[in-house]
């Protein structure tokens, strides 16, 4: 696998695994995800140093997941990461995979010296995928959103140092 930066002919297939309730259901952003706000927001962020886009492939070019860090704070050196994975392969390796790839491009071509993300306490693929790299946990948001029948849920915030990401991938 290998990673690279988002272009604009990798935007459909975001859009259509974005629009499907595996990927939307644990992560928040405004629905319905359509082609032409997605290319407006592509154009719009194209030098935009506060974000990194990625896209991962197969060995046969094919797309297995998104990923990426925003909120890059270019003082501190620390970013928000995301990864989504293709609906109908999840669960098979590739969200530790592509984050791994992501992790290495951030800490070494990026240049960041933390990554962290917010994971819903109901998204154990996700926060264990985290904890599996060697991120830490930092805190507990209480009560940050609700479920489908109104159950009030916590936000977990996971984060892992530079120096840990090198270190852990020395040994
Ligand atoms: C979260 C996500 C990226 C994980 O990617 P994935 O390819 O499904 O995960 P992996 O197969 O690499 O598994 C990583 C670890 O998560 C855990 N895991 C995976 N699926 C799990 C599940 N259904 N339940 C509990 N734990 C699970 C396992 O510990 C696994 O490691 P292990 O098998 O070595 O023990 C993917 O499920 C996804 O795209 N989810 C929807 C979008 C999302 O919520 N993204 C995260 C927020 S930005």
């Amino acid at each position: 696998m290998f990673i690279r930066r988002l272009q604009i002919e990798d935007l459909p297939i975001r859009i259509e695994w974005m629009n499907n309730p595996a990927i939307y259901s644990t992560m928040h952003y405004d629905l319905p995800i359509t082609l032409e706000k997605t290319t407006q927001w592509f154009y719009n962020n194209v030098n935009n140093v506060h974000r990194a886009d990625m896209v991962v492939l197969d060995e046969k070019k094919q797309i297995v997941a998104f990923c990426g860090v925003t909120a890059i704070d270019l003082v501190v050196k620390k970013g928000e990461s995301y990864t989504f994975v293709n609906p109908n392969m999840k669960g098979q390796g590739i969200g530790t995979k592509a984050r791994t790839l992501l992790l290495n491009y951030v800490f070494n071509e990026l240049g960041l010296n933390k990554v962290y993300c917010y994971t819903n306490e109901d998204n154990v693929a996700s926060w264990k995928l985290s904890e599996k790299l060697g991120f830490k946990l930092e805190g507990v948001h209480r009560k940050e959103y609700f479920t489908a029948n109104g159950e009030w849920k916590n936000r977990l915030y996971h984060g892992l140092l530079k120096e840990e990401w090198l270190n852990k991938n020395e040994q």
